[in-house]
């Protein structure tokens, strides 16, 4: 223990598991006792709280909701990476395209990043349409892309991303949809204007869904099932599941499975499933 820092008892460390379990799905497990309080002293000390207790209390009178949304920005996980998991943006170029950009079918393309962290994700998947669809098939995308951290979507709608972080896109991308930052922004890159243009970002609670009053041709849902337990897995893809059009694809992580959940999707590859057209 540093000096000074405070300590997470038991008492509270239980209390934010179920708290974070019953607003966010995520399932912490109360042995990550130390990554837990790391990731929570940093709020602490800009709230000027003296324990978790006080912290605690605060979280759970705030009417606003805004201290429960820095507790669950602090806790979440949000890795990813650009062009993660590329065999879905080549199923997506391949198998999916040629269907919903045929020129028979002129309603829009809709897509769905549903938990889009810092917008790696939304974003490799309109530079990968922009790279595979001419320019009047491209203005009939477009794409939803949502997270409930608001600190992930911060930096996701600002499109700026340490250099380290771009390294592993291919290089005729990184030419075609990204600039290097100048001045004050030295040693970023952003990704250009016509790509975020083409994303909606929205904080989005999978939990707290019902219904978007819209449905998708594609839903990129991955890894984020995995912080979920099977009761939460299945009420997040039975919501996912109402809001795919007919013919509809959902992407999972290749890390996930479906396995012993309920539903009426057809298996097309891994970590790749469909609704059946009706
Ligand atoms: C590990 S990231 C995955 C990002 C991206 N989909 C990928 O595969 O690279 C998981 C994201 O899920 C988000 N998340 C966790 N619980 C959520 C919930 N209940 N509703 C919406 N997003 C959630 C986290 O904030 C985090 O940004």
């Amino acid at each position: 223990m540093i000096e000074g820092t405070p300590v997470l008892h038991d008492r509270e460390l239980a209390a934010i598991v179920q708290l974070v379990y019953q607003k966010s799905g995520i399932t912490l497990h109360e042995g990550k006792r130390a990554l837990i309080s790391a990731r929570l002293q940093k709020r602490l000390r800009e709230g000027g709280f003296k324990s978790f207790k006080a912290y605690l209390a605060t979280v759970e009178q705030d009417e606003s909701g805004q201290e429960l949304v820095s507790l669950l920005d602090a806790i979440a996980t949000n890795h990813t990476s650009f062009f993660r998991e590329p065999q879905h943006f080549t199923c997506l170029v391949e198998r999916l395209l040629p269907r919903l950009a045929n020129a028979s079918r002129p309603r829009d393309i809709r897509i769905w990043s549903a938990a889009c962290s810092s917008g790696e994700e939304p974003f490799s998947i309109v530079m990968t349409l922009m790279d595979a669809l001419p320019l009047q098939a491209m203005a009939r995308v477009r794409v939803l892309a949502s997270d409930i951290s608001t600190k992930a979507l911060a930096r996701a709608t600002s499109g700026l991303y340490p250099m380290e972080r771009v390294q592993s896109v291919p290089l005729a991308t990184l030419k075609r949809y990204f600039k290097r930052g100048l001045g004050a922004l030295e040693g970023l890159a952003q990704v250009a204007p016509g790509v975020r243009s083409a994303v909606e970002f929205r904080r989005l609670n999978l939990l707290e869904i019902d219904h978007l009053g819209e449905t998708f041709d594609v839903i990129f849902c991955r890894n984020v099932m995995i912080y979920f337990d099977k009761a939460v897995q299945q009420r997040v893809v039975t919501m996912l599941e109402r809001h795919l059009r007919p013919g509809g694809t959902l992407f999972i992580s290749h890390s996930e499975s479906l396995n012993g959940i309920r539903h009426g999707l057809r298996w097309v590859a891994p970590a790749t499933y469909e609704r059946v057209a009706s």
